[in-house]
């Protein structure tokens, strides 16, 4: 099987370190930043039911679809896409969804970058004991103290973005897979101490039943929509992040059963975190409905009032920083295998071009939290209170991701010949095979496009 073409940047040593390298795209801000924070703000357990619904029905299959389509081309994005494409006598514009990819992994890691800053600046601050004894008042005014200076989150910023470029610098099998055949485990095991803890809080209960009682009275038609768009940022879907990992997956190993495996233990972390946090969150009497600022503001008041408070504080921001490290690997590579392969850089080269750029851009998002914070480009409904980095986000995780998985989808089951999936997945004729095709070829799509009409609603609503 497979279509003989190999890659130039290397293979993953085997099926582990694909899953282990896909699963830290994944696991990221995604599942412990944002997961915890719009869970709170959508009312709990019917919100975390549609998100799990939508990785089932909506998630595992189009990472099927892209790690396939990654793995048939064995090149970046923007290469597979042009040759997959005339592969299949398809338009050569389908070469566009691999460019919007780069741009997509570019917008999000500009941004990614600041707030993973936040967790590297919140692992000194706890280390340092700064939370002891702080009241929510005190905690506020660290965090704002923070983002209010545009010099300490530039330092962050750069820092993290400095990480994540000698990661990238070293390449396939010395750098990425080590970095995570290292970080993964680690970020398990300080994942169940944190958890240790919360079953202690007395709150334990009350968190779970916050995480996992449905009541369905609560839930909005936005809240499922918000549910469904969560599910591709989760699981690093629609930018090319899983398409170029897939690219790098030997041609004997289940691309099915990796992607069960990577988006359980996505689901898994989520939930855990969920199992964390939320606990904690009651046991402090704080608001799960805080929002975005949700593990900064709050989880420090009960790390300052817990025993070996500044200890577990700085192993939860060190939990935080890996997690985001891992993701933000993975956001730039689709960048740099395209300067490797089309610009003839090295891939140090490739990793300082591409990360330098991407902090630059980094810096509206930097300054949106100060000295721009009231620069609210777009005049129109929704818009009108987003700041730069809102839109960013905004675009990115509400309309790039969707659409580019929408047209992944599209493409895995409308372009390539039946004949080439089949034997890509290799999973047999019967029944599993059928059925992935059913769900790429009419729910997945059908799901995708409510998504962009509540966008579009949205809009419609206010405007
Ligand atoms: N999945 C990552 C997270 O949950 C974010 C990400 C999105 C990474 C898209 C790569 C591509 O934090």
């Amino acid at each position: 099987m497979g279509s003989q073409r190999k890659s130039i940047h290397g293979q993953w040593s085997g099926r582990l370190a694909f899953i282990l390298a896909a699963t830290g795209s994944a696991v990221g801000l995604g599942n412990i930043w944002k997961f915890p924070y719009i869970t709170g703000e959508n009312g709990g357990g019917a919100f975390v039911m549609t998100y799990l619904l939508c990785i089932a029905v909506i998630g595992l299959p189009i990472m099927m679809a892209e790690v396939l389509i990654g793995r048939r081309g064995r090149q970046s994005p923007i290469n597979t896409m042009r040759e997959l494409a005339a592969d299949a006598g398809a338009s050569r514009y389908w070469v566009l969804l691999g460019w919007a990819g780069v741009v997509a992994g570019f917008l999000i890691l500009s941004y990614y970058s600041v707030i993973a800053g936040w967790a590297l600046a919140y692992v000194f601050r706890a280390a340092a004991g700064l939370f002891t004894g702080l009241t929510a008042d005190g905690v506020q005014s660290i965090f704002h103290d923070l983002i209010g200076e545009p010099e300490r989150l530039m330092a962050w910023h750069t820092l993290f973005m400095v990480m994540t470029m000698i990661i990238v610098a070293r390449g396939v099998r010395s750098g990425l897979e080590k970095a995570v055949r290292f970080l993964m485990p680690a970020l398990l095991v300080l994942m169940l101490v944190l958890m240790g803890y919360a079953w202690n809080s007395g709150y334990f209960e009350q968190g779970v039943e916050f995480l996992f009682r449905p009541d369905f009275s609560k839930i909005t038609p936005n809240a499922v929509l918000t549910a469904m768009g969560h599910a591709f940022f989760t699981l690093s879907l629609g930018m090319g992040a899983i398409m170029v990992y897939g690219s790098y997956l030997p041609d004997r190993i289940s691309i099915a059963r990796a992607s069960v495996a990577i988006s359980i233990a996505d689901t898994a972390v989520a939930l855990l975190a969920g199992m964390v946090i939320f606990p904690i969150v009651f046991a402090n009497s704080l608001d799960p409905g805080a929002g975005p600022g949700l593990i900064f503001q709050t989880l420090p008041i009960a790390f300052g009032h817990m025993p070996y408070g500044a200890f577990f504080g700085m192993l939860f921001f060190i939990l935080l920083v890996f997690a985001a490290w891992t993701s933000a690997i993975s956001l730039i590579e689709p960048a740099v295998a395209w300067l490797v392969e089309n610009r003839g850089h090295s891939r140090v080269n490739a990793s300082v071009v591409a990360g330098i750029s991407t902090w630059l851009f980094g810096l509206l998002t930097v300054f949106s939290f100060n000295i721009w914070s009231d620069f609210k480009p777009l005049a129109v409904g929704k818009f009108a209170d987003m700041t730069l980095f809102d839109l960013l986000d905004y675009l990115t995780a509400n309309i790039m991701l969707p659409l580019g998985g929408l047209l992944i989808a599209i493409f895995a089951v409308w372009k390539m010949s039946r004949a080439s999936t089949v034997d890509e997945l290799n999973m047999g004729d019967r029944f599993f095979y059928p059925l992935w095709r059913f769900l790429v070829r009419y729910i997945t799509p059908i799901a995708v496009i409510i998504v962009f009409l509540n966008a579009i609603g949205v809009i419609d609503m206010k405007g």
